[in-house]
């Protein structure tokens, strides 16, 4: 049985990066597996978080992955703290990874920063509780930008020792990531050599897929290039990360390739490209801010849609977590 499993953070604005790494793949493989997704909020609070903004933030991120193409009613959407499964799951897998592994995990160093001793404890259980939304439903594969890379390893670490400590070999998959299409890491507006991320705390830097025609225009028009126009073949893009971004944002919204882009506007200068990145932009982002739009003004529906999600999420959830009592030694009721 082959599942789906992927979830995203309620910490703001959804931006162009969880598109084309993320939810775009989501949107494709519903056609071909079970799909279940996942708004997690319980991941979200392990950075303080204002409840009035998450409460909202939970909504309006359910509300832009169904107008980004998720199909609430053939698949399940819903939010992680609606089913406690994933922190019942969660606190098992606490005792089965190891602090070792824990430590190596990159996100939470750059999370944590210098003062790490003041960072939560959830914070630092992050990937346990990850791997919890995935195995809760036996899910096999992961559909993530590169930046959740480490943190799958880590799941199928967990699921293999969860399977050995208890001899039951096979009970938990090896869920497999899926780090799919040419914009599997995009970059920061302003810096190419970083990820672009919610949490930069420069607007510019990202793309929100809340953003209108003239802001798109606006941050397209300022982001950082270098004076060489763009080279006719990949190689010529070593050492240019700017460049790099921009063109595979292109590729990636247009169905093409780096390749093919290059072939294309090779030897033109980055003001022209700019300017047809902008019209890629607005128009493969419209419908979906427009549709985004409508559904933030209808928070019934959006309540009644995770409602539903939450009760099939854990129809699926509640026999496999009823086995895994089973397994380690507790008494099921
Ligand atoms: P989150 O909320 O940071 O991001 C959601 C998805 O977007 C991808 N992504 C990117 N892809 C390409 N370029 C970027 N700049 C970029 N930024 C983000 C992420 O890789 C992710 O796929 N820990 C996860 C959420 C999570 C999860 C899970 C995912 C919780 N439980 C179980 C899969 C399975 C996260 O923080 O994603």
């Amino acid at each position: 049985m082959e599942r789906v499993f992927s979830g995203a953070q309620p910490t703001g604005n959804l931006h162009l990066g969880n598109y084309l790494g993320a939810i775009r793949n989501w949107v494709a493989l519903q056609k071909d597996f079970e799909c279940i997704f996942c708004v997690v909020d319980m991941h979200a609070i392990t950075v303080w978080q204002d409840p009035k903004e998450l409460r909202s933030n939970i909504r309006e991120l359910a509300a832009s992955m169904i107008a980004s193409g998720i199909d609430p009613e053939k698949h399940v959407l819903f939010n992680q703290s609606q089913v406690s499964a994933h922190a019942e799951l969660a606190w098992i897998f606490n005792c089965v990874a190891r602090i070792g592994w824990l430590n190596r995990m990159t996100q939470f160093k750059e999370k944590a920063g210098k003062h790490r001793e003041n960072a939560s404890l959830g914070l630092y259980a992050y990937p346990s509780l990850m791997a919890a939304d995935i195995l809760t439903y036996k899910a096999t594969h992961v559909p993530v930008g590169e930046d959740q890379k480490q943190h799958l390893e880590l799941a199928r670490d967990i699921a293999l020792k969860f399977n050995n400590d208890y001899e039951v070999e096979g009970f938990f998959p090896q869920p497999e990531p899926l780090i799919l299409g040419p914009a599997t890491r995009v970059m920061s507006l302003r810096d190419g050599s970083k990820k672009m991320s919610k949490s930069d705390p420069s607007e510019m830097a990202r793309i929100n897929m809340t953003d209108d025609a003239d802001t798109l225009s606006k941050k397209i028009r300022k982001a950082k290039t270098d004076p060489e126009p763009l080279p006719s073949e990949a190689a010529g893009l070593e050492g240019r990360p700017e460049a790099k971004n921009l063109i595979t944002i292109f590729a990636a919204l247009t169905n093409s390739t780096v390749d093919k882009v290059l072939s294309e506007h090779g030897g033109t200068q980055f003001s022209g490209f700019k300017q047809a990145l902008t019209d890629v932009v607005v128009t493969k982002l419209a419908p979906i801010t427009e549709e985004m739009a409508r559904l933030n003004n209808d928070n019934a529906y959006i309540d009644a849609v995770l409602a539903k999600g939450a009760e099939r999420a854990n129809a699926i959830a509640q026999p496999i977590l009823r086995d895994v009592k089973e397994t380690v030694g507790f008494l099921n009721s």
